[in-house]
């Protein structure tokens, strides 16, 4: 006999967790399950893209709306047959009870979050100083108001502003220290604090790095620059949408869902000050600044600010200087009078963490002319030195974070990260982490195995898979597809394959990387071989292989000896500002010397990126001696005869000879 509550509601129990709760009709088992805090993948947020948030109804499928269109064409018929569903698209239309299985497959896991970023000398300047100074006692000669008292012996008499809370503090400090007080003065906020001089109080700031995919934070110790904890988390928005566009969309949709993106990512933060502060053994009180990076989007989320116009022509965002905020004012949870700072933005798409990039890289001081690239969902690029630097941002999209990739996974526990094939038997050899029978093929492993199918002749320039005699070449239910793993030896009872699908979509993603690299180049007048280093950028970019990213065509083809993964320049790049005040003001510098190009206004970019869909590219000779290492790689007459077509629509510029061609960029 069921309770009033399932009589009246939907009880949905999830297995094996045994989880359970009580919801009302309409609501989907995605929905329940984050309801819950069960660990369920949803690597599009929800809008039946990705295929990857199955579950299967063990009971009460009676209770659900029928299947969906989008559950028609991601789930095979035998899944359907055995009660699979995905879970953003199933309701509870009546009430009752459901028992929902989340397979191990459908499980996001704990991510490999990379954190670490190269490590950057700076001289300790913080723009939080601490000064302990005597104050003189009142007497009735000379009555002067505490306030007025303290500014007179810190010498702060032209200070114009105050805040409230430090005022309630200010005469029990006095008092309770014997007159002798330590005063936190931020340089743009004015006095943060007067606590005892007596206190055994810390001073500390907390970095932190607002990435689409993950956030990354580093408590600080401000008085020796020395990073006591590094905490980091996936960002708890992505259930709302994997990439920029997604999450704007359901920003934009009304005024409750902004206030649930921005108060969503401030927890986020806040948990992972609490992760840092626990780790180290301080008190987040202790905390006196906190400064953020992230791009565009993330900037505004973070700060509630509407991204609508974000998405639409001339994309302009709400607000693009540096900020500061008192912590409270955001729900930031440090001394609720203690300072948040936010970078400066450079315009719509390249936001605050391609600012903090170049602090980290120091390409903004380099003669040289430097290249970086941030690679994540979105990716940014860099390309310049001291006299001036383009930027642009592409929507690489999730496809090497494992979305839209059958198998594909994020970098946890049981994720391919390393693929070789033999290109004399196609026998593969792979790397999983942990060392654990695998469960997907995670972002450096994708694009490992694409290199390596192009170098063993599986797939050709154009990306088809071609027969071969071998039984990993074959016709599966979605086309063509190459085994990477026979399922004796996955931890999930199925082979891991990529499909044909799968290439077309890394195709995708890594032409918009190179169109990118691609038009910036060519705005800032520069070819390859005027490039003297390169950073790769983002915790993707760290494990991947740059010759396989190379060879694949995602990078112009640098030499690898110039090629630098930094890990998360972003990250170092806010560590950077927030220790060192001289650099955080070079950062209004960098963003006046970057020029932005909207990449999809570029009257080269439908013809770029086409060329740039080809494995490497359609110009085999844009890719000169690394080509004739591949000896399947081939340009059939065909594609001469659709890049001729393509040459002739060109309007473009007399071709730039790398070594002479007039840069707006001076190369040092
Ligand atoms: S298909 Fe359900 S979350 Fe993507």
């Amino acid at each position: 006999m069921s309770n009033p509550a399932e009589r009246n509601g939907l009880l949905i129990v999830f297995q094996p967790e045994g989880r359970r709760g009580v919801f009302p009709k309409g609501i989907t088992i995605l929905a329940a399950a984050k309801d819950l805090g069960i660990d369920l993948a949803s690597i599009c947020g929800g809008m039946g893209l990705c295929g990857k948030c199955k579950v299967v109804i063990r009971s009460g499928g009676e209770l659900l709306n029928p299947l969906t269109s989008s559950e028609m064409k991601c789930l095979e018929p035998g899944e359907i047959k055995a009660g699979f569903r995905l879970a953003c698209q199933a309701r509870g239309v009546s009430g009752g009870r459901i028992v929902v299985e989340v397979p191990e497959q459908s499980r996001s896991g704990k991510q490999r979050l990379l954190v670490e970023g190269r490590p950057v000398e700076v001289e300790l300047e913080p723009a939080v100083r601490e000064l302990v100074i005597e104050v003189s006692k009142p007497t009735l000669e000379d009555p002067l108001a505490d306030f007025e008292r303290l500014l007179k012996s810190t010498g702060l008499s032209e200070l114009d502003q105050v805040d409230l809370q430090v005022l309630r503090e200010l005469p029990a400090a006095l008092r309770e220290g014997g007159w002798s007080v330590a005063v936190i003065v931020h340089t743009k906020r004015g006095i943060l604090m007067v606590r005892p001089a007596r206190s055994s109080r810390g001073l500390y700031g907390f970095a932190v790095d607002i990435g689409t995919t993950k956030l990354a934070g580093y408590l600080i110790d401000l008085r020796t620059g020395k990073v006591l904890s590094v905490a980091s988390s996936p960002n708890p928005q992505i259930p709302y949408g994997e990439d920029v566009i997604s999450r704007i969309a359901y920003a934009s949709r009304s005024d409750e869902n902004l206030e649930e993106l921005h108060r969503v990512i401030v927890e986020g933060v806040n948990k992972l000050i609490e992760d840092a502060c626990r780790s180290a053994g301080v008190d987040a009180s202790e905390i006196v600044e906190l400064v953020a990076v992230g791009n565009t989007l993330m900037h505004h989320l973070f700060l509630g600010l509407p991204p609508k116009y974000l998405a639409a022509s001339p994309y302009p965002p709400v607000v693009r200087r540096a900020l500061d905020f008192r912590a409270s004012d955001l729900g930031v949870r440090i001394l609720p009078s203690g300072n948040v700072h936010m970078l400066p933005n450079v315009a719509g798409f390249v936001g605050a963490d391609a600012v903090a990039d170049v602090l980290a890289t120091g390409i903004h001081r380099s003669r040289e002319l430097c290249f970086v690239i941030d690679v994540g969902t979105n990716t940014e690029i860099v390309v310049g030195n001291m006299s001036g630097m383009y930027s642009a941002s592409c929507a690489s999209g999730p496809a090497f974070e494992g979305a839209h990739i059958k198998f594909g996974m994020r970098a946890t526990s049981g994720a391919i990260e390393r693929v070789w094939i033999d290109p004399s038997d196609l026998s593969v050899q792979y790397q999983v982490i942990d060392d654990v029978k695998p469960k997907g093929i995670c972002g450096s492993g994708i694009v490992d195995a694409l290199a390596e199918m192009l170098n063993a002749g599986v797939v050709d320039t154009m990306g088809r898979i071609v027969t071969r005699e071998s039984q990993r070449v074959r016709e599966g239910s979605d086309g063509p597809e190459f085994v990477i793993a026979f399922k004796e030896e996955t931890a999930i009872g199925k082979d891991i394959v990529i499909t044909q699908r799968d290439v077309r979509e890394l195709q995708k993603a890594k032409a918009a990387m190179y169109t990118g690299a691609s038009i910036v180049m060519k705005e800032a007048g520069v070819g390859v071989r005027q490039i003297k280093k390169v950073y790769i950028a983002g915790a993707f970019g760290l494990y991947i292989d740059p010759s396989s990213a190379r060879r694949i065509g995602m990078i112009p083809p640098f030499p690898l000896h110039i090629i630098s993964q930094v890990g998360n320049a972003a990250g170092t790049g806010a560590k950077i500002a927030l220790t060192s005040l001289r650099k955080r003001l070079e950062c209004g510098e960098i963003v006046s010397k970057m020029r932005y190009i909207e990449l999809a206004a570029h009257p080269d970019f439908q013809q770029e990126f086409l060329a740039a869909m080809y494995l490497p590219h359609l110009e085999l000779d844009r890719f000169g001696d690394m080509v004739e290492k591949m000896d399947n790689l081939t340009v059939s007459n065909k594609h001469k005869a659709l890049l001729e077509r393509l040459m002739r629509r060109e309007n473009r510029k007399p071709k730039c000879d790398d070594q002479t061609c007039g840069s707006p960029i001076k190369n040092g």
